[in-house]
């Protein structure tokens, strides 16, 4: 800030003179510099205030003086220095002056001290005085202030908004529970999808039900949100194991998928071999739904299968696929359980792996047990990424059995799951919640070895990998008891069925079902599993009555409604009108 020897030098030093000088160099007791006692004025003693209205009347007449005399000097210079001397005279008897008058100001109390030293230094500094009015400040706040906190309250108001609704949309996603399986809703396409053939609209389709072996849950009905039907393209194919592969696609349009969807949800894929008409088969996402670009299926190649090599065989990266969806229940978003039993078989690992990387990517706190058997070590899917999670998450307990690993080292177990190997692994295995999925021999022993662990039916929520092409024997599966069959009336062979969305009607033969028929008649109903077990074939029955071998697909509350499944339901002899 200037010295006191700097007082009536040029510059800086020149415009600070005028406060900075001593009190030695004007009288005095006091060493502390003018402009320092402008600042303390309300703090001063009678005495001090006296010394400070002494120095600043002595201000005012020197400054007075020097005005007077620069002021003559001036009139009378004959040379350009002369004038220039007079002119910084004259400078230097108005700052004397005007020092003197602020000093006077802030004693009398005309204006605050501390405004009355800033506006004097802003007025030497050349600097726009501050040009308030009082009556236009608000709890002491300009009005440029003002703006500027309207203007960050604003923009942190917009910001918090933001993260509520995402916090909003992320707890709609994953909020499924006991009371019913939150519907995802999908939105809408972003990319023009194409027409598809079918009889039902699209919007019409059921996306999700309840699991198949859930309990009817009170008041849980068949809902009927929009699930999206499009062309993804396929952005990247992944070699999992001999047999496996692994399909990532994506939206051609977007850098984010057009629908949501919830840890083991599925889609379902038509593929167009060369040879056949288009098969549309079900494909579990495994990818977790925290990954918005992309969804990934992993397909095992099945030898004699007419998709799952279609895709193995002649699907390259850049192609698109039709897929509709996201479908089914299966589902685990860690809101359900404190913990949880995820147990499978070959590439029933689907499922599970989404549930897996979901929890692990939002850090869920429960303890997870993954059990896993595969043929061999060859035929361990997603191995290297099971193992980097273990090393990752010390929730995460994975037991894998391999039933033979010839020519490879694998110290783990051989074999089958086992009970002991569930009791070992998992404490206290008859309070969890327990999810399995896997071929059907493996789900049946898991099935009975859990039953006599002790696991209650109510905590055991599986998936069936059904071939979708053939009509199987759902007792095959030993998914579930199918209730008894009941042998159509020799009467009824004749019955017919009319789809009433379009208009078509057809003979419904006794050992028919309505998804046989439909398909026969070329109108199409979606369908997955065809053994009555994950209701993405459920339709609304118009008039007449029917049976359903396995109805573990439909709610309680659903069949109350009139709804059915298609793949299973068969004609008591009345004609049927179905809304397809
Ligand atoms: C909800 C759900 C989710 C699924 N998720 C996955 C998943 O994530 N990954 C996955 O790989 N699969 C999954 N599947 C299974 C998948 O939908 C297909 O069923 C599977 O890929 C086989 O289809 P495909 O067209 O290749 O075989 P298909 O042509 O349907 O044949 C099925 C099986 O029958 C055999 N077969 C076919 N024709 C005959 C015949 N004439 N005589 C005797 N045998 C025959 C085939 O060898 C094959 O093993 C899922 C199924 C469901 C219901
Ligand atoms: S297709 Fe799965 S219940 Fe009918």
């Amino acid at each position: 800030m200037g010295s006191p020897g700097a007082a009536g030098s040029s510059g800086m030093g020149s415009m600070m003179g005028g406060m900075m000088d001593g009190e030695g160099e004007h009288g005095g007791g006091s060493r502390r510099p003018f402009f320092s006692q402008l600042l303390t004025v309300p703090t001063l003693d009678a005495e001090a205030r006296r010394k400070l209205a002494a120095q600043a009347d002595t201000r005012i007449e020197a400054g007075l003086a020097t005005i007077t005399e620069a002021t003559a000097a001036g009139t009378h210079a004959a040379t350009a220095a002369a004038r220039l001397d007079a002119a910084r005279r004259l400078r230097e008897g108005v700052d004397q002056f005007s020092s003197g008058a602020a000093a006077q100001a802030a004693l009398n109390g005309a204006q605050p001290p501390e405004e009355t030293a800033i506006s004097w230094f802003r007025e030497q500094l050349r600097m726009e005085p501050l040009g308030y009015d009082e009556s236009l400040r608000w709890f002491g706040v300009s009005p440029s202030h003002l703006l500027l906190m309207l203007f960050l309250g604003l923009v942190s108001a917009t910001l918090i908004g933001l993260q509520l609704s995402r916090l909003a949309r992320i707890k709609k996603i994953v909020s499924t529970g006991p009371a019913g399986p939150g519907p995802v809703k999908a939105q809408e396409p972003l990319a023009a999808p194409a027409a598809p053939k079918l009889a039902a609209p699209v919007e019409n389709r059921l996306e999700a039900l309840a699991p198949s072996n859930a309990p009817p849950t009170a008041g849980a009905s068949l809902r009927k949100p929009k699930s999206w039907t499009g062309q993804l393209r396929i952005v990247q194919i992944i070699r999992e194991t001999p047999t496996v592969r692994t399909f990532r696609l994506a939206d051609p349009a977007a850098d984010r998928l057009p629908f949501d969807f919830l840890p083991g949800q599925f889609l379902q894929v038509e593929v167009e071999p060369e040879a056949g008409k288009p098969g549309r088969r079900s494909y579990t996402i495994a990818s977790s739904p925290t990954q918005r670009a992309y969804v990934e299926l992993t397909v095992k190649r099945e030898e004699q299968g007419a998709v799952s090599r279609h895709l193995h065989d002649s699907v390259s990266v850049g192609d698109l696929v039709k897929v509709t969806g996201p479908f089914g229940a299966f589902t685990f978003t860690g809101t359900d359980a404190d913990s949880i039993v995820l147990i499978a078989g070959g590439v029933g690992i689907t499922p599970m792996m989404s549930v897996l990387r979901y929890l692990t990517d939002t850090a869920w706190a429960g303890d997870i047990f993954f059990i896993y058997g595969a043929r061999s070590t060859e035929e361990f899917v997603f191995r290297d990424e099971i193992e980097r999670l273990v090393q990752r998450f010390a929730n995460l307990h994975v037991i894998a059995a391999m039933e033979h690993s010839p020519g490879t080292v694998w110290m783990g177990p051989t074999g089958p799951i086992t009970k002991e190997m569930l009791t070992g692994a998992v404490p206290d295995i008859a309070r969890r919640r327990i999810q399995l999925c896997g071929p059907p021999g493996m789900m049946a022993a898991m099935r009975k070895e859990l039953a006599e662990l002790g696991v209650p039916e109510a905590q055991l929520f599986t998936e069936a990998f059904g071939p979708a092409s053939l009509p199987i024997d759902a007792g095959e599966l030993e998914v579930k008891p199918a209730p008894a069959r009941q042998p159509p009336s020799p009467s009824v062979a004749a019955a017919t069925i009319t789809f009433s969305v379009s208009g078509i009607s057809a003979a419904l033969p006794a050992d028919q079902t309505v998804l046989e028929a439909a398909e026969d008649a070329g109108v199409e109903i979606p369908y997955a599993c065809r053994v009555g077990e994950c209701g993405v074939c459920v339709i609304k029955l118009l008039a007449g009555d029917v049976t359903m071998d396995v109805e573990s697909g439909l709610a309680a509350s659903d069949k109350a409604n009139g709804y059915i499944l298609a793949c299973q339901a068969k004609s008591t002899g009345q004609p049927l009108v179905v809304e397809a």
